[in-house]
């Protein structure tokens, strides 16, 4: 289980229990999260589910894809520490992580 905090771009604070395994995407649609659209339901192929991740939190995340750095290329709205929620996987290590939805999923 990890405490995730999802921060929306206008600043309210979304903070839900995650088990271990599930994506941080899931976490935050089960919990009706604004922001995380996740078109594709977690099949890396809409990149509307991007969220930002503090520098310092970025290896305990996990290694990041070919194919997921492709596809915030090709959303044109990558950036530094910019991760695909969908592809994070809650696990104690990630208990605490607050992370920032941007401004549009567009
Ligand atoms: Fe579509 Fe993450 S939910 S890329």
């Amino acid at each position: 289980m990890a405490t995730i905090t999802f921060i929306e771009h206008n600043g309210t604070p979304h903070t839900v229990d995650i088990p271990d395994g599930t994506s941080l995407m899931q976490g935050a649609s089960s919990h009706n999260v604004p922001g995380i659209e996740a078109d594709c339901g977690g099949a890396m192929t809409c990149a509307t589910c991007r969220v930002c991740v503090p520098a310092e939190w970025m290896d305990k995340t996990g290694a990041v894809s070919d194919h997921e750095i492709q596809m915030l290329a090709f959303s044109g709205q990558g950036g530094e520490n910019v991760r695909l929620s969908c592809q994070i996987v809650a696990s104690p290590a990630l208990d605490g992580l607050c992370v920032h939805i941007p401004e549009s999923q567009e």
